[in-house]
């Protein structure tokens, strides 16, 4: 298994470059649902009037006044800022009580920071009425402080407000800021596309890499075939003469199996993988094919007793072969077919028995694959499915090799695990493994022929001299 972290993140940098559309369309959502908040929010404006706090020492000049002057004001301004959003300074300004309340909801005070500067902002869908009403408040707070603060009806106020700058009419309404709900709206969607594409990276368990394949099977990746878009119409490579990149990579699957062991070939090979749809039938099909293109004597056998479809592939009639020879019904040579040119022959399913796998694990079954070897180069035997039925782990005992078919994006790692597991379990021996479906673009497609090209000089080395 493989357990490095850069690989980790670079499948993860894959599956965000495949997300693209995910992203993009998150950002044209985000910038729709942000126009379409600015239009909707009502244009307020604020206007602001500030004012200073000013503590009186009456004509005494002296320092320590003077700093105690200085100390009531900097207490007094923060107190003063609560008492700017009052609803008894907001009653002073507008007549009404809901229209006090309301008001003394739109203001907001602060202080200048370290300054004994107050501000009051008044927010308002009209943007004279805000300047107005700031002014207002302004006015009133004066006058409302200047008798707060006065220790006697008839002294000077201790504490005097004074005010700065008037309020202007504002030019441009403080909301909807339209950039900065775009942006708000734009982070979010980032945010939550990358969280989107996070949880896929993890509940994304599919194989989506040689190099992952070979380490789940803890075998060589023989092959890899592309996605073919028109399969399912034409699931042979015999089209185009042969010159398709299908074609290409079904001959060097081929040409892999040749360098697996001293005497050439194992002369069975079990087709399998670990679930329905993965791409058995088609790589054993298109395999034996590739192999009776080169002048073998191939044997293609449908030992997928569940779900038979050699015979649709090839366009052939299915209803006798493999288990009625088993049964003895019919003589082996009066069961095979031939097909196509160069000659391939074909043993179909046969008769679909109730118990398929006691059958394919028979002494029998062991008996007949003894005879087939013997008579043909090699026999390429389609299997069901490994997890679903044990008519393949039954069947691999008494085959050369397996081949164990993984299709991209869609078979999960544990899957292959289990499947090499119990192929192992089962005494099988892998020969490697086939990664199926592989888009063109994931750059895996050549990836795989130059893996193809290491393997051959790696693990030929040794054997050159045999
Ligand atoms: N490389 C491929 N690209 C596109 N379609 C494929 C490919 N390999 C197989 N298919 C299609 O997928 C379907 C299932 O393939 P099949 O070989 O019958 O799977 P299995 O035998 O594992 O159930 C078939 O319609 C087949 O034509
Ligand atoms: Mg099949």
């Amino acid at each position: 298994m493989k357990g490095a972290d850069p690989v980790d993140l670079l499948s993860y940098l894959r599956l965000a470059r495949r997300s693209w559309p995910v992203i993009l369309l998150s950002l044209v959502l985000a910038t729709a649902a942000s126009f379409l908040v600015t239009a909707r929010t009502p244009p307020t404006y604020a206007a602001t009037v500030s004012m200073v706090v000013s503590a009186h020492d009456e004509g005494k000049t002296s320092t320590a006044t003077a700093y105690q002057a200085a100390l009531l004001s900097v207490q007094r301004v923060k107190s003063y800022a609560a008492l700017l959003t009052s609803r008894k300074l907001a009653a002073r300004v507008v007549s009404g009580d809901k229209e006090a309340r309301r008001l003394a909801e739109n203001i907001t005070a602060d202080v200048v920071p370290d300054t004994v500067i107050l501000r009051a902002t008044v927010t308002d869908r009209d943007p004279v009425r805000a300047a107005w009403l700031a002014n207002a408040v302004g006015t009133q707070f004066t006058r409302l402080i200047g008798q707060i603060e006065r220790p006697a009806p008839g002294d000077p106020a201790t504490v005097k407000i004074t005010l700065l700058d008037k309020a202007e009419v504002p030019s441009s309404p403080a909301s909807p800021r339209p950039l900065v709900n775009l942006a708000i709206a734009l982070f979010v969607a980032l945010l939550l596309s990358s969280c989107a594409i996070a949880v896929r990276g993890i509940m994304d368990t599919a194989v989506t890499t040689v190099e992952e394949l070979r380490g789940l099977a803890d075998g060589p990746v023989l092959g890899v075939i592309g996605y073919e878009p028109d399969a399912r119409r034409h699931p042979l490579i015999v089209r185009h003469e042969g010159r398709s990149s299908r074609a290409e990579a079904f001959r060097s699957l081929r040409t892999n199996l040749r360098f697996l062991n001293v005497d050439g070939a194992p002369r069975s090979l079990l087709v399998t993988s670990s679930l329905p749809g993965e791409g058995k039938t088609s790589v054993a099909a298109n395999l034996a094919i590739a192999m009776a293109q080169t002048g073998w004597r191939v044997l293609l056998v449908d030992a997928d007793l569940r779900r038979p479809s050699v015979p649709s592939y090839l366009g052939i009639e299915g209803a006798v072969g493999l288990t009625d020879v088993l049964l003895g019904d019919v003589d082996p040579a009066d069961a095979v077919q031939s097909w196509g040119r160069p000659s391939l022959s074909v043993l179909p399913s046969g008769r679909i028995p109730p118990n398929p796998s006691e059958l394919l694990g028979s002494q029998g079954m062991r008996g007949l694959m003894d005879r087939l070897t013997q008579k043909y180069d090699i026999v390429i035997i389609d299997t069901a499915p490994l997890l679903l039925v044990t008519d393949a782990a039954a069947l691999a005992a008494s085959s050369d090799a397996v081949l164990l078919v993984a299709r991209y994006g869609k078979t999960r790692r544990e899957y292959v695990t289990r499947a090499a597991e119990l192929l192992a379990s089962a005494n099988a021996r892998l020969a490697g493994t086939v990664l199926n479906f592989v888009p063109r673009k994931s750059g895996e497609v050549h990836y795989g022929y130059s893996e193809y090209q290491a393997n051959v000089s790696e693990e030929r080395a040794p054997l050159v001299g045999v």
